[in-house]
């Protein structure tokens, strides 16, 4: 059972502010995510969302707190032990180009994948590893190997990474806004991907500020803000009844969403519960998504980001997440208490 969990992470970082102090972008954060299971992480821009991806990924280190793989702490690692960690973690992010070295062909980026870890295999069984990884993530090999990153459209580029993430033997994949940069069709592609390798066992953090995404591919729901939790747990529970005024902000800020949803789901799970949203998370998050039509999700996933795109801007503007300076990083590093409102649903106490 590979678990990998963040215990009470926090991160400061310089802040870019004028007076200097620090920046807290993460505030105690604690949760696991469990093999074959969805996890979305929603919050508003800068409220910490990549900063939880890089520390997942030690790209970035908490300032405290620890994170845990199979109840190991990563921070004890050898160069080794890191090695072994990415063979089993690995991270896809929102601009997929910036993961290419432009003046090499794009699939240089497995050829440092075999030299580390795959020395021994023969140019045979490599070829046909990498045939076997790039159908699982629907790309024609004669399409996209041997091109240069910008021949390559954005959802090619994204899929070669998450294929070179299964040329691993990856449990869990971070992806940060993977999707928000492709057209609505091969947005599709890779949401089904996700479902498909969440039930071959892959944990996913999926992170998003679009919420309808995230109710769609996810098991449980953290929501964020200013670095700090403020509510999680099952998705149809977060989604179905949110308690914090902060997601009921969020929700009541895309209603036009809930009643698509609600026409657009199996009947028998609309049914099921009263918004289609809740019950296609209460259904596994996944059986609303391959119920539907591609060209009907297609429609509705173009019609969703419009309305999200708007209602953030309306709902939180330009603005960035936490004020910097020394006396109020003491006040503001504390985060809110979680209380368990039910089994799976934790909520923060208000702040202010
Ligand atoms: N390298 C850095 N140096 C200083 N501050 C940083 C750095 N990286 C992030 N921050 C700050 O940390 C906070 C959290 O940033 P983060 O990138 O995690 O937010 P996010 O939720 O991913 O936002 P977005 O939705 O815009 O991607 C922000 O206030 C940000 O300005
Ligand atoms: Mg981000």
């Amino acid at each position: 059972m590979t678990t990998l969990k963040l215990d009470q992470v926090s991160k400061l970082y310089p802040s870019t502010a004028r007076g200097g102090g620090l920046t807290p972008a993460l505030r105690k954060v604690s949760f696991e995510l469990k093999p074959g299971e969805v996890i979305s992480l929603i919050g508003e821009s800068g409220s910490g969302k990549t900063t939880i991806g890089k520390v997942l990924l030690r790209l970035t280190r908490p300032t405290s707190g620890t994170v845990t793989f199979d109840g190991k702490d990563i921070a004890s690692y050898s160069t080794r032990g890191f090695r072994e960690y990415y063979r089993h973690v690995q991270g896809v992010f929102q601009d997929p180009f910036s993961s290419y070295n432009p003046i090499y062909r794009a699939d240089r980026v497995y050829d440092l994948i075999r030299s580390s870890y795959f020395p021994h295999v023969s140019d045979k069984d490599w070829s046909a590893k990498v045939e076997s990884a790039l159908d699982a993530v629907a790309l024609n090999p004669g399409d996209v190997l041997g091109k240069y990153p910008h021949q390559l459209s954005g959802g090619q580029q994204q899929r070669l990474l998450i294929a070179r993430a299964l040329l691993l033997d990856v449990k869990v994949l971070v992806a940060d806004e993977i999707i928000s940069m492709l057209d609505a069709s091969t947005r599709v592609d890779v949401l089904n991907l996700l479902v498909k390798l969440k039930r071959q066992g892959m944990a996913v953090l999926f992170i998003t500020h679009d919420l309808s995404l995230g109710n769609y591919v996810s098991d449980r729901t953290v929501i964020l803000r200013h670095g700090a939790i403020v509510e999680m747990g099952a998705t149809g529970k977060i989604f179905g009844n949110p308690q914090h005024e902060y997601t009921k902000m969020l929700l009541t800020a895309v209603p036009e969403l809930h009643k698509k949803w609600h026409g657009v789901a199996e009947p028998g799970l609309a049914a099921a519960s009263g918004s289609g949203a809740a019950a296609a998370s209460q259904n596994g998050g996944v059986t609303t998504t391959t119920a539907l039509s591609h060209a009907t999700l297609v429609d509705e996933l173009t019609h969703a980001e419009q309305v999200v795109k708007r209602d953030f801007r309306a709902v939180f503007g330009a603005g960035r997440a936490v004020a910097s300076g020394k006396s109020q990083v003491a006040v503001a590093l504390e985060p809110p208490t979680l209380r368990e409102f039910e089994p799976d649903h934790l909520v923060a106490e208000p702040e202010e």
